[in-house]
C-alpha cells in the first residue's frame, strides 16, 4: 500500500535525454532523498530523475567509476560512505576536506567535485527554522562522531560563537576533536563527558543545545541523551539532529520544559536543497521538499 502510494508520485516522464541524480548508502531503502528531490524536479519541470543505490563498502570505488562512466550528474552520499568516497574524487571543497566527509558529488563535465552540504544544512536550520540569527555565543553540542564533527565545524565557524561545550560518552573522542577543531577555527572548545553531573555544571550559560548523538533515533525512540528535563533551562533552544522519529524524546522533553525545540527534519531538507542547487544552479523550494518528506514519513507512521 505504502509502495503503491509512493509509486504514484514517480515521474512518468523519463526520456532518452533524462539525466540521473542518485543517493548512495547502505542501507538506503528508507532514504527520504528520492521523494524530496523528485518532487522539486517535477515542480520545476526539469529533465532529471533521482534514484537510490545501495552500495556496499567494498564497492565504493566501482560506484564512483560508474558515476563517471554513466555520466551521472550528481550524487548524495550517506552513511557509511561519506569519508570513503573522498579519495576517488577529483576535487573536494575546503570545508568537506576539513570535516573529512562528502555528502554531495557534482559531475562537472567529467570532473567529480565533492561538497559537504550538511554544514549548510545545520546552519540554515538554526538560522531559518529555529530563528537563531545570530547564534548564541556559548553552544552545547552532544556527540563527537561523524555528525558531531560536521556540526561542530558549522557552528564554530560562525563569528558570533565564542565557545562550544562538547559532550561525548567517550571523552577521549571529544578531546581529540576539540583539539583539532580549536586549531582550525580558533574558538574555545571544551571537551566534557556526557554525564548528568557535567551537564548540570556546564549546560547553564549555553543558549543552544544541539544533539548530534544517535541517542533517541529509531528504534531506540524512548531514549534521550539528556537524562532529565531539570537539566534544561527553559530559555535554552534545543535542536536535535535526529529526524527519525520526527519528534524525538529529547524534543518532547524540552518542549514540556518550556524550551523552543526542533527535530532534525529541516537539516535534511536544507542539505538537500543546497545539493540540488550545486547540481542544477537552481535553489529549490524548501517547502516543497519538506512536504514531500512529511508525506512519506506520515505514510510510514513517522518511523522508518
Ligand atoms: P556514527 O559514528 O555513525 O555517527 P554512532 O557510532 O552511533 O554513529 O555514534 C554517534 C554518537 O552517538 C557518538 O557520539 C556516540 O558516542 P561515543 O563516541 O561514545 O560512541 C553517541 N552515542 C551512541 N550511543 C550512545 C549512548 N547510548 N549514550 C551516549 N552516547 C551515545
Amino acid at each position: 500500500m505504502e509502495r503503491r502510494r509512493l509509486l504514484e508520485d514517480l515521474p512518468q516522464r523519463i526520456l532518452g535525454s533524462t539525466r540521473v541524480l542518485a543517493v548512495i548508502g547502505d542501507p538506503i531503502e528508507h532514504s527520504f532523498s528520492p521523494p524530496m528531490h523528485n518532487r522539486v524536479i517535477q515542480h520545476l519541470g526539469l529533465d532529471l530523475v533521482y534514484v537510490a543505490f545501495r552500495v556496499k563498502p567494498e564497492a565504493i570505488s566501482s560506484a564512483i567509476a560508474g558515476m563517471r562512466a554513466l555520466q551521472i550528474l550528481g550524487m548524495n552520499v550517506t552513511v557509511p560512505h561519506k569519508q570513503a568516497v573522498i579519495p576517488y574524487l577529483d576535487e573536494v571543497s575546503e570545508e568537506a576536506r576539513i570535516v573529512g566527509a562528502v555528502n554531495t558529488i557534482h559531475n562537472r563535465e567529467g570532473v567529480l567535485v565533492g561538497y559537504n552540504t550538511d554544514i549548510y544544512g545545520i546552519q540554515s536550520a538554526l538560522r531559518y527554522t529555529a530563528q537563531l540569527d545570530p547564534l548564541p555565543s556559548v553552544v552545547a553540542l552532544l556527540g563527537a562522531s561523524g555528525a558531531g564533527r560536521g556540526i561542530l565545524y558549522a557552528i564554530a565557524t560562525q563569528p558570533e560563537v565564542q565557545e562550544i561545550r562538547l559532550f561525548n560518552r567517550t571523552l577521549a573522542k571529544a578531546e581529540d576533536l576539540a583539539r583539532e577543531m580549536e586549531e582550525v577555527t580558533g574558538k574555545r572548545i571544551l571537551p566534557l563527558p556526557l554525564e548528568a553531573s557535567s551537564l548540570k555544571t556546564y549546560l547553564p550559560g549555553c543558549g543552544l543545545l544541539i544533539n548530534a548523538t544517535s541517542v533517541g533515533m529509531y528504534p531506540k525512540v524512548d531514549e534521550s541523551p539528556v537524562p532529565n528535563p531539570q537539566l534544561l533551562d527553559p530559555e535554552m533552544v534545543v535542536y536535535d539532529a535526529v529526524f527519525n522519529p520526527l519528534e524525538s524524546r529529547l524534543v518532547k522533553m524540552a518542549r514540556a520544559r518550556g524550551c523552543a525545540a526542533y527535530g532534525g527534519l529541516d537539516m535534511l531538507v536544507y542539505q538537500g536543497a543546497k545539493a540540488f542547487e550545486i547540481w542544477t544552479g537552481v535553489f529549490p523550494s524548501v517547502e516543497i521538499m519538506r512536504s514531500a518528506v512529511l508525506e512519506v514519513a506520515t505514510l510510514r507512521g513517522n518511523l522508518f
